[in-house]
């Protein structure tokens, strides 16, 4: 799960992914195309917002995305068309360049919607992006189970 600071859309990815992934043997992590927040937690309001739903990403920390991650995962999430382009451009592998997707093309394929940035808005900005990566997982899981 990529976007850009790592401590807002890609934390409550992994921790949403994770808590629907329980039951499955899958390694799920995220990280930022940016450097700035590297070994920060979690922006307050995303935590505040997945320990609504019982999730806990407290002990996360940022940090960016790396070309061994490219070795290490099957697919990677983008959660928009800049942090998608930016990930494209770190490698020349086209099976590497063909794992990474935009997440809310899960739920409307093809259109590339965003994940929108809820950093500079307020706390309902960041219950849209709750509700955006909980359907976009939900598809997520039901393709792994049907693997
Ligand atoms: P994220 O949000 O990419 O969802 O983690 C942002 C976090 C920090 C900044 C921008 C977006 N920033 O400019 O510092």
């Amino acid at each position: 799960m990529v976007c850009l600071g790592n401590i807002c859309r890609s934390p409550l990815a992994e921790g949403i992914l994770k808590n629907k992934a329980k039951h499955l043997n899958i390694k799920i992590d995220s990280a930022g195309t940016a450097s700035y927040h590297i070994g920060n937690p979690p922006d307050y309001r995303s935590i505040k917002i997945a320990e609504k739903y019982r999730i806990d990403i407290s002990n996360q920390s940022a940090r960016k995305i790396t070309k061994e991650d490219f070795e290490i995962f099957d697919v990677i999430y983008a959660m928009d068309l800049n942090n998608y382009n930016d990930i494209i451009k770190m490698t020349n592998n086209p099976i590497h360049k063909e794992k990474v997707k935009v997440i809310l093309n899960e739920i409307y394929p093809e259109m590339n919607h965003p994940v929108p940035d809820p950093y500079y808005g307020g706390e309902n900005g960041f219950q849209d992006v709750y509700n955006l990566l909980d359907k976009a997982c939900n598809k997520i899981i039901e393709k792994i189970e049907k693997r």
